[in-house]
């Protein structure tokens, strides 16, 4: 199979902001209490974070990581977490079904992020609460007043406010399973007032609010066009969810869906275009797509009700999931114009790229491959190619190319980076590139993530799926179902 890549100097799609390298870190399941939190672990640190864990996620180079949920932040009262942890209450957790400790909170949280490297995108509770809350823990978290709540946090041992810019208006609103799910017009007004006073009490920050829970949600559409009309002035992202399953066992079908995601998030970006004509505003609503994976391993996966921190949503990821996750970052990639911040949901043990073994190791999934090189090299600003390869049809789509790519150029390294899977799962693909304003183009670096075993996966006891060198021929090839980096330098 042939294809090919025009590439133009002139030409550009826009600049990646970092923070479409995002991930997610919920109370749920295993992902802080014996994830990132394990007192006791022999890697632990002063305060009990793992630091083989820490570790890892610096590979990965995440600079924001999204807390405290997803579903659980909408019975979520902050205050649980924050100061003397003896007297801290343990609580029915509604939304996951466990019992909430509350060991780690945002005093704790925000500690353990100075370590990783990483900013806070912090959601607040829609659900049971409201903006009443949300500008409490506002306060709580950035205000240097001499005020109830800042003083609060001083008390806990915080003299300096916590600084985090990025806050999201709820999660997943329009989902029946969350706690106090809204209509559109109920969300769309407690958002709009929560955010207008979260703005008053600190107008440095940036707000998400939050779009359809997925894009087979029975309101998508509906939902955002309702949501921005009423929030359209006072927020800067809406949000977009989406998890991919390889239900029906096929291969092909399974790994084309990031030309879905692509669909998702420009229809996404046509309506709030659409509102802001209707608003004759001048301002532009962006993307924060700020949960995506692949989730569907674990469906079906129980545990007694009301225990603590259980594997919940525990993953096992294959080869062909990472195949899917490197067209997803390539996707999110090529839409750097809309989408700001993504978050891979999650990070460590639930839908993860990172798993933790009790008193064990810490050990990475396939898909932590792909993530780590875009973050990596996919600095810099995406460039807008002509693609040529031949195409296959799937329910969601008549157009799936066999060739899917993104390609970076990062003018400071003078470094154009191709990220490219080949989708076939039976040929081989010559892939000719023709760049343009580029002289003495050349290929240095030739990443490959192959396996000829779909299904393969990693453990604890064994890396099968790992990324190799491969040499720099004068051709390229790209092996039949390989994720591939090519780094060119001029
Ligand atoms: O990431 C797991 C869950 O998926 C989140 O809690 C929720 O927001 C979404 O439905």
């Amino acid at each position: 199979m042939k294809a090919e890549i025009i590439i133009n100097k002139d030409y550009t799609i826009g600049e990646i902001d970092g923070r479409i390298y995002g991930s997610f870190i919920e109370h749920l399941g295993r992902a802080i209490y014996s994830g990132i939190y394990e007192p006791g672990h022999e890697t632990a640190d002063e305060m009990g974070f793992r630091k083989d864990v820490i570790e890892l996620i610096n590979k990965l180079n995440v600079p924001i990581v999204r807390y405290p949920g997803g579903n659980f932040v909408s019975g979520y009262n902050w205050e649980d977490g924050t100061g003397d942890r003896s007297k801290r209450p343990k609580r029915v957790e509604c939304a996951w079904e466990v019992t909430e400790t509350n060991e780690i909170g945002i005093d704790e949280f925000q500690e353990w992020a100075k370590r990783a490297n990483t900013e806070i995108m912090m959601a607040v509770n829609l659900g049971t609460r409201g903006p009443a809350d949300a500008k409490n823990l506002l306060e709580y978290c950035n205000l240097d007043t001499d005020t109830y709540y800042a003083n609060m946090r001083r008390g806990n041992g915080f003299d300096k406010p916590f600084g985090i810019k990025t806050w999201c208006l709820g999660n997943e609103m329009d989902g029946p399973w969350q706690i106090c799910h809204k209509t559109a017009e109920e969300y769309g007004r407690v958002a709009t007032e929560t955010a207008k006073l979260m703005k008053m009490t600190d107008p440095s920050i940036e707000l998400v609010a939050c779009g359809s829970s997925n894009y087979d949600m029975p309101t998508f559409g509906e939902w955002e066009l309702t949501v921005l009309d009423h929030t359209y002035d006072y927020v800067d992202y809406l949000s977009l969810h989406q998890y991919y399953g390889n239900e029906k066992n096929d291969t092909l079908d399974f790994i084309g869906k990031s030309v879905h995601m692509d669909m998702f998030i420009k229809g996404v970006a046509a309506i709030c275009d659409a509102i802001k004509a209707k608003k004759h505003a001048k301002k532009q609503i962006n993307l924060s797509f700020d949960e995506w994976n692949i989730w569907f391993h674990s469906h079906g996966t129980t545990f007694d009700r009301w225990c603590i921190a259980p594997p919940q949503l525990e993953d096992i990821y294959t080869f062909e999931d990472a195949l899917l996750a490197g067209c997803i970052l390539m996707t999110l990639q090529n839409n750097c114009d809309r989408v700001k911040m993504a978050c891979l949901a999650q990070l460590v043990n639930v839908i993860a790229p990172i798993m933790t073994e009790k008193g064990g190791k810490a050990w990475v999934q396939s898909i932590f491959w792909p993530f780590m090189y875009a973050s990596a090299y996919g600095r810099g600003e995406t460039m807008n190619t002509i693609v040529r390869s031949e195409k296959y049809a799937t329910d969601y789509s008549s157009e799936v190319p066999y060739l899917a790519s993104s390609v970076v150029h990062n003018a400071e390294k003078r470094e154009i980076v191709l990220f490219a899977v080949n989708r076939s799962l039976d040929e081989d693909m010559d892939l000719s590139l023709s760049f343009s304003g580029f002289e003495n183009c050349r290929p240095v670096k030739h990443v490959e993530l192959y396996h000829d075993d779909m299904k393969a996966h990693n453990s604890a006891e064994e890396e099968n799926v790992a990324p190799t060198e491969r040499e720099i021929m004068g051709s390229l090839s790209l092996r039949k179902h390989s994720w591939n980096m090519i780094v060119y330098q001029y």
